[in-house]
């Protein structure tokens, strides 16, 4: 039996990692960090920053580090996203069979919070599933959530405003979805995720108000704010720019109309 945890531990700012996170991280017997490639390699910094930091020197805990699979970039982008995650959950339970060959309690330190877009949940799901099963690889699991603070949760904290307006609903989508599908029809606000650059550009400007944060949490953090008209380009030049100097970057940013 694996006991696993997945545990969020904020955006970047170490201080954002609750006391129930520092719990789970020290009963674990087994932390697995992903290694993403060397542009993102502050992500894997921070990770094992966590490690040092908040494993008290009576834990078991070992930190084992994995290179995460390579999505595949062809243009069936569901399809590559499947063959993605069999083939995590594949380099998952090689990890679990060789450090943890009797079971016991496995952690993963998650980036935010595991229910908001990452894949973790659905790559556990198929730990016990048919395909694991034919290659006797099948495990049996239990999965505890260690809830963290979110990238959305840091933007609004950063521009200390309130999520939604009075009274109204807000739409959470990818940058993908926004250029592919434009201004969802009946929505007041919009927070726009996982956006490869720009996708703001593929709306009508006028009447819509934006709050940018990049790096949130991190001492690198960048804001930007105001009608989308005035400071599009602005953001556009930045993100650049500060993609350029560091390598890699992530951005978040709510849309209203206002
Ligand atoms: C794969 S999703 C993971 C989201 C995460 N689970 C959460 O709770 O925020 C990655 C996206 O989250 C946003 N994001 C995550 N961390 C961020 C940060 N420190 N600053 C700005 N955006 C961030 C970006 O939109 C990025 O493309």
């Amino acid at each position: 039996m694996i006991h696993l945890s997945l545990i969020g531990i904020g955006t970047g700012n170490p201080e954002h990692v609750t006391l129930a996170a520092v719990r789970a991280l020290n009963q674990a017997e087994l932390l697995l960090l992903p290694r993403k490639g060397e542009a993102k390699s502050d992500l894997i910094d921070l990770r094992r920053l966590l490690c040092r930091d908040l494993l008290e020197a009576s834990s078991r805990t070992r930190v084992v580090e994995f290179d995460l699979p390579c999505r595949d970039a062809r243009a069936d982008y569901l399809g590559a996203v499947d063959d993605w995650h069999d083939a995590i959950a594949e380099v998952w339970v090689d990890l679990m069979a060789t450090h943890l060959p009797e079971g016991g309690r496995v952690g993963m330190l998650i980036w935010g919070d595991p229910s908001l877009y990452d894949s973790s949940l659905r790559i556990a799901e198929r730990l016990g599933g048919e395909r694991f099963r034919e290659g006797g690889l099948q495990v049996e699991l239990k999965v505890e959530i260690v809830p963290g603070i979110t990238s959305l949760q840091a933007l609004t904290a950063a521009h200390r405003i309130p999520l939604n307006a009075l009274a109204e609903p807000v739409l959470i989508t990818t940058g993908r979805r926004l250029r592919e599908r434009g201004w969802p029809s009946d929505a007041e606000s919009v927070a726009v995720m996982l956006d490869s650059g720009g996708a703001f550009q593929a709306l009508p400007q006028e009447g819509l108000t934006i709050w940018w944060g990049a790096y949130l949490g991190m001492d690198k953090q960048c804001l930007i704010d105001g009608p989308l008209v005035d400071v599009a380009a602005t953001i556009l030049e930045r993100r650049a720019a500060l993609r350029e100097r560091h390598g890699w970057i992530m951005d978040v940013y709510l849309l209203r109309r206002v």
